[in-house]
C-alpha cells in the first residue's frame, strides 16, 4: 500500500496499532539498492507492520550538494518493495513535511533538533547542518509513524551514532536496530550515489574500502601508530585519484580521536571521485 498523506498513512496504520501489530520502520531517500531492501528484510523479521519512507529531504543537503539531481526512481522503488513484502510505503511531497515550503527555504522548519557532539566531527565537519536535518526529519517520521522499531545500516555510522544518542536523549519511544554494510562483490559499498559514477570509476571507488581494510590490518597488527596509518591512508587514496574528504580512526562509541587505550574503534572515510562524494567505514576491537 502506497500513501502519500501524513493523514493517509495514520489512517494506514490504525488498524494495525489496534490488531496490538508491532510496527518496524526504515526511513530512506528511495532509489533503493540491496544495502536498502536488507533493512526492510531486517525490519521484517523483528515486526509485524513494515512502514518504508521515500522521501528525499531537503534539509539535509548543502546549497551545493545533490538535492535536485539526487536520482528519483519511485516506481522502481515500489516494486523492490513490494517483492521484499514492505506493508506500507510513505512518500510524501517535500510541502507535505515541510509546508510552505519552498518560499521559506532558508527556514522550512522553525524548530530544529541538534545533536551535540557526536555530530560535529568528520561528515558534520565537512558538511555543516547536515546532521541537524538529518535529526529532524528522523524525529519528525518517527512522530508520524511512531515505530516501534527503526532500521539504520551502519553505512552511515556517524548518523546511526547521532540517531540513537537523540533517541537516548529525547526519550524517543523506539528501539534502534543497527545493520550492517552491503557491499559490491569488489568491495564498494553500496549507495544510491554509486550511480552516479561510471563502471571505471566503479572499480577506481572500491578503492576506499581496500584502504580502509589496509587500515584495519595494520591496526590489528600493532604495526603502525594511528597517526602513520592515517597519513599513509590519505596518500594512498590521494595516489589512486581521491580527493580525501577525511580519513578518522575514531573511538567507535564517541566518534571522537581514537587513543591508544581504547577497544572500540571505528576508521571512517569520505572521498571525492570527481564532483561525487563517497563515505564508507570499518570497525574493529583492539
Ligand atoms: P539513505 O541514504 O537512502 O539511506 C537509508 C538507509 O539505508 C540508511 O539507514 C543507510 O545507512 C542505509 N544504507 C545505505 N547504504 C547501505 C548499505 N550499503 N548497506 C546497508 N545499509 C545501507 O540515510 C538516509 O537515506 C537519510 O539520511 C535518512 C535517514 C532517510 C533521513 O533522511
Amino acid at each position: 500500500m502506497i500513501v502519500n498523506t501524513i493523514a493517509e498513512l495514520q489512517d494506514a496504520l490504525y488498524k494495525h496499532r489496534q490488531a496490538g501489530s508491532t510496527i518496524g520502520f526504515v526511513p530512506t531517500m528511495g532509489n533503493l539498492h540491496q544495502g536498502h531492501l536488507s533493512l526492510v528484510d531486517k525490519a521484517k523479521e523483528l515486526s509485524d507492520v513494515v512502514i518504508v519512507s521515500l522521501f528525499v529531504n531537503p534539509t539535509q543537503f548543502g546549497p551545493n550538494e545533490d538535492f535536485d539531481s539526487y536520482p528519483r526512481t519511485f516506481d522502481a522503488d515500489c516494486q523492490k518493495l513490494q517483492n521484499h513484502d514492505a506493508d506500507i510505503i510513505f512518500a510524501p511531497s517535500v510541502e507535505e513535511v515541510y509546508p510552505g515550503y519552498p518560499q521559506n527555504k532558508a527556514q522550512p522548519n522553525l524548530t530544529k533538533v541538534h545533536v551535540a557532539e557526536l555530530g560535529k566531527d568528520h561528515c558534520g565537519a565537512s558538511r555543516p547542518g547536515h546532521f541537524d536535518g538529518v535529526t529532524t526529519i528522523v524525529t519528525k517520521l518517527f512522530n508520524m509513524v511512531r515505530p516501534d522499531i527503526a532500521v539504520f545500516g551502519q553505512k552511515d555510522f556517524q548518523q546511526l551514532a547521532v540517531i540513537r544518542r537523540m533517541v537516548q536523549d529525547l526519550n524517543i519511544p523506539v528501539t534502534i536496530i543497527g545493520a550492517p554494510i552491503l557491499r559490491e562483490p569488489n568491495g564498494l559499498a553500496m549507495s544510491s550515489r554509486n550511480g552516479y559514477l561510471s563502471q571505471e570509476q566503479k572499480d577506481q571507488a572500491a578503492g576506499i574500502y581496500r584502504v580502509l581494510s589496509w587500515a584495519k590490518e595494520q591496526l590489528n597488527t600493532h604495526k603502525q601508530s594511528f597517526d602513520e596509518v592515517e597519513q599513509s591512508a590519505v596518500k594512498q587514496l590521494e595516489e589512486q585519484g581521491f580527493r580525501v574528504d577525511y580519513f578518522n580512526i575514531a573511538n567507535a562509541d564517541t566518534l571522537q580521536v581514537a587513543e591508544t587505550s581504547d577497544k572500540n574503534i571505528v576508521i571512517l572515510a569520505a572521498a571525492f571521485l570527481g564532483k561525487v562524494r563517497l563515505i564508507d567505514n570499518v570497525t574493529l576491537t583492539l
